[in-house]
Formats: C-alpha cells, sequence, structure tokens
C-alpha cells in the first residue's frame, strides 16, 4: 500500500457522511471512497449475523477491489458486528470501528445520567455491554433505539414534523430522569444535532464520536507513513447499493467536499448474491 491509495468508509447509508465529514476537515488531503448500503438499510433492526456478512463483504470490495490502504467502519451496529473478524480477515490494513462515545460521555456528565442513542443491533452487542461494564459503573445509563429514526433521516425528512414529534419522544423520558448528556451512538443522528439540541435545550451536551475517530484514523496512517500530502486530483468517490433520491439530496446538502455518486450493483460488492 501506498500514500496515494484511496481510504475506504461505509455505512448503512447516509450516516458515515457525519464521519467523512470530519475526515475531509482533519485530513484534506485524502481520496475516500464510500459505501452505502442503501440496498440493505436499515442495519440497526438487521440479525447480526446478516449485519456481519454484509460488513466483511464490503470491506473486501473497498480493500481488494478498490485497494484502500485503510477502512473506517462508520458504522456502530457493523463496527458491534463484525469489526474483530474484519481486522483478522485483513491484518495489515487498519481497520477503525466506531462505538457510542459513553467514555466521553461519563466525563461529561454533571448529573451522572446519560443517555445513549444507537441502534437495536447496537445495544444488542457483546462490544457495547462491554463499553458500558467498563466506563459507565458509576452512572446511570438510558438508552433508546430509536426505532424508525434512521429511516426518517435517510428519507431526508430532517425537519418533518413527525420527526420532531419521534425526537420528542425518545428525549423526553430521558430528560424528565435528569440526563444532561446525550450520546450520538448512531452516525446517521448527527444529521439531526441542531433538531436534538432545540429538543434536549442548549445547556446539554451531545457527544459525536465522529472528530475523534478522525484522529484516530490520522493516528494509525501516520504510524504506517500512509498519510498522504498532496491533494486528491479526482473528487471523493460515493458509492450506493441502490440508488435513491433522497440519499442524493442530503449528499448535496451536508457534504463538506466535491464528489461524485454512483450506484453499483450489489452483486458486484456482495458475495452471497453470486
Ligand atoms: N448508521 C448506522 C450506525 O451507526 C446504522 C443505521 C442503520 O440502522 O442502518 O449504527
Amino acid at each position: 500500500m501506498s500514500k496515494q491509495h484511496p481510504i475506504g468508509i461505509f455505512d448503512s447509508g447516509i450516516g458515515g457522511l457525519t464521519v467523512a465529514n470530519a475526515i475531509f476537515d482533519l485530513l484534506p488531503s485524502e481520496h475516500l471512497i464510500y459505501f452505502g448500503d442503501t440496498a440493505h438499510i436499515p442495519y440497526g433492526t438487521k440479525p447480526a449475523s446478516q449485519i456481519h456478512q454484509f460488513s466483511i463483504d464490503i470491506c473486501r470490495f473497498l480493500i481488494e477491489d478498490q485497494h484502500c490502504k485503510a477502512v473506517v467502519v462508520a458504522c456502530n451496529t457493523a463496527s458491534a458486528a463484525a469489526l474483530p473478524q474484519m481486522r483478522e480477515h485483513w491484518p495489515d490494513i487498519p481497520i477503525i470501528g466506531m462505538e457510542p462515545a459513553v467514555k466521553p460521555a461519563v466525563a461529561a456528565t454533571q448529573s451522572h445520567k446519560i443517555g445513549v442513542l444507537a441502534t437495536a443491533g447496537t445495544f444488542g452487542s457483546e462490544r457495547y455491554d462491554r463499553l458500558v461494564q467498563r466506563f459507565a459503573k458509576a452512572t446511570e445509563v438510558f438508552e433508546n433505539p430509536c426505532i424508525g429514526l434512521v429511516e426518517k433521516i435517510e428519507a431526508g425528512l430532517q425537519d418533518a414534523p413527525e420527526t420532531q414529534f419521534l425526537l420528542q419522544q425518545i428525549l423526553h423520558p430521558m430528560l424528565l430522569e435528569g440526563v444532561d448528556t446525550f450520546v450520538l451512538g448512531c452516525t446517521h443522528y448527527p444529521l439531526l444535532h441542531t433538531q436534538i439540541q432545540a429538543v434536549v435545550g442548549h445547556d446539554k451536551h451531545l457527544i459525536d464520536p465522529a472528530p475523534a475517530v478522525a484522529r484516530q484514523l490520522q493516528r494509525r496512517l501516520q504510524a504506517l507513513d500512509l498519510l498522504r500530502i498532496e491533494a486528491p486530483n479526482a473528487p471523493h468517490q460515493f458509492y450506493i447499493s441502490k440508488m435513491d433520491l433522497a440519499f442524493a439530496q442530503t449528499l448535496k446538502r451536508h457534504a463538506k467536499a466535491p464528489y461524485t455518486l454512483s450506484e453499483l450493483a450489489p452483486s458486484s460488492v456482495f458475495s452471497s448474491l453470486n
């Protein structure tokens, strides 16, 4: 692998853009290849074994077909389902995963009560259990799997009244319990940062791990002398497994760097379909 090679990044859909943007900010010389698995979204309510298989297939596509020098799993659910196995398959490639930012939330809370917003898949994982056991022993943790929220974001309904209603249903019980710090434990949720902050109030902390993930990627690339120096001359490449107008619109509205967007036939990525 050389410095010139791209960085691969993937999510079930548009959520990974919140992590891609943090990478664009911190590492503007890098070239990204993004895969959004819009044919299979949502991941959060599917069995872990299925998400495991999708994740391995996407990782293979990014590393073996696209020659990525590193992969960012910009999805808490996929990280919970398959991170150790991805690292085992490709031990020479830095694979950066995600997990709900429980540790920084515990450090930030004054009420000793934190709220974690993540998917059912993330909450059901051993990785999440270990995280809470390790860092939140003396903190009360309130969890909500935010059923239907990913679909609203994916459909571009950030400002719709039904999204506002759903957020109130999720957040009000936590506020009544005295939660003062909220973990955005799914990469889609920072796309609702403004709306969530409006519901909980500006005196509450929202924790988005994306900048920390970008810094971790930088450290790993630096350690392997793989940081790219000159800016890429091609736009970042976004692939999705099913063309979707709302994805295209949200990307256009929020992407912080130039890109191209194309649909990729699922059979060229997913082994189970061949
Ligand atoms: N964005 C993903 C995450 O961080 C999951 C969304 C989904 O359910 O597909 O967990």
